[in-house]
């Protein structure tokens, strides 16, 4: 029996949500959401193919001792499912998928993956209001998938969907994190240690060569000297790989991925509760409208300087109404001629070429 949804209640849908990202991260959200919500009724709508896993994760959550409430949703349970997650749903968090094993990289997942969310993607255009909704595409590769999201919005709902590229979220915040962590290890002095983490941007896509992380601008600036720095630079782009080793064909990150993911949820519930009026973070995100025009303010400009790759993760100012309203093209006249000649040059035709299989399996969903 789907719980009664109030009218200022703020829904989460999470799509996979009995899987490792899914159930890590529902934790953090049953548990953590309240600080954030600003007296707001938050439900957590969870929804998983497999029936057994996202039923017990429901029960299990259950019993934690917040105010936030939750449903479970499964094909297998009801035939409307789907729609019974999604139905006013405020934020979609999508973590469905398979995950990487030893020797795969994160394309090697873009022919099952784009099915799901090809899938996903037109019950959420049946079932949401693309004005108002926000999706967070977390499965992998977070470069092509993002633009099948898109695609298959505006195939599925032509009428309704304008805009709506500015309402869908590429996860990229795990690069972040490793960036900060890998830097803070990195630079630790071991006498005298330092509890304050830096924030090191991270730009581009979110697999291999075409994760640009730009510890040039780094809050906590150290000299690194270039072997050191080009060692960070790829422990950050292929950090996930440690994961997958470690966990010898059981899968990839879940734990990390799902602290990422919820400091990104956190400040989207804080935009919907109306506590804050705009966020600002580092988004994998589209820089055209479906007519092939500037996104926003900005994305003409970042677009000349990123050989005219459609979709690119970079700083971008968001609001309630509107979505990414601005992107941060001036990011790029800051960063190092390492970054410059050497990393963005190798970012850009491999991202060029995941986004163009993903719009062409969007626009056949
Ligand atoms: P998992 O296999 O543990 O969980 C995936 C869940 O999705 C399973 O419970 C499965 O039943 C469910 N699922 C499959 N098809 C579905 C459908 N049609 N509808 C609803 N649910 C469906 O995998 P894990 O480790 O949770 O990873 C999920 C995805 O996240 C993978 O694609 C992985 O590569 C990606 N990922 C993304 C990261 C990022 O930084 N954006 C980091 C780490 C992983």
């Amino acid at each position: 029996m789907p719980h009664p949804i109030e009218t200022d209640t703020i829904k989460i849908a999470v799509l996979g949500a009995a899987g490792g990202i899914g159930q890590s991260l529902s934790l953090l959200l049953k548990t953590q959401l309240t600080s954030f919500s600003n007296n707001r009724h938050v439900h957590l709508a969870l929804y998983d193919v497999n029936a057994d896993g996202v039923r017990g994760v429901a029960a299990d959550l259950s019993h934690v001792d917040t105010p936030i409430t939750l449903t479970s949703h499964s094909p297998a349970d009801s035939a409307d499912a789907l729609r019974d997650c999604l139905i006013n749903a405020a934020l979609v968090l999508i973590p469905a998928g398979v995950p990487r094993k030893p020797g795969m990289t994160r394309e090697d997942l873009f022919a099952i993956n784009a099915k799901i969310v090809g899938q996903l993607g037109g019950a959420i255009a049946q079932h949401c209001d693309l004005s108002r909704v926000f999706v967070l595409v977390i499965s992998n590769p977070v470069n092509s998938l993002v633009p099948v999201m898109v695609e298959t919005l505006y195939a599925s709902a032509p009428a309704a969907s304008a805009g709506v590229e500015r309402r869908v979220f590429g996860i990229t915040h795990l690069d972040l994190v490793r960036a900060s962590t890998f830097l803070h290890e990195h630079t630790v002095n071991r006498t005298e240690p330092s509890y304050k983490m830096p924030y090191v941007p991270v730009i581009g896509g979110h697999s291999g060569d075409t994760i640009v992380p730009l510890f040039s601008l780094a809050s906590e600036q150290q000299y690194i000297a270039q072997q050191q720095l080009e060692s960070l630079v790829h422990r950050v782009q292929y950090g996930g790989d440690e994961i997958v080793k470690a966990k010898n064909g059981q899968g990839s990150a879940t734990l990390s991925m799902a602290h990422a993911a919820f400091q990104v949820v956190k400040n989207f519930v804080l935009l919907l509760t109306g506590a804050a009026d705009t966020i600002s973070g580092i988004f994998y995100v589209s820089l055209l409208d479906r007519a092939g025009q500037p996104a926003c303010p900005g994305a003409a400009k970042l677009l000349a300087q990123i050989d005219g790759c459609t979709y690119f993760a970079a700083p971008v100012t968001v609001t309630r109404s509107q979505g990414v309203v601005d992107v941060d093209y001036g990011i790029l006249g800051k960063i190092s001629t390492y970054e410059r000649e050497k990393l963005l040059p190798l970012c850009l035709p491999k991202l060029k070429t995941s986004i163009e299989a993903g719009r062409t399996v969007g626009t056949t969903v």
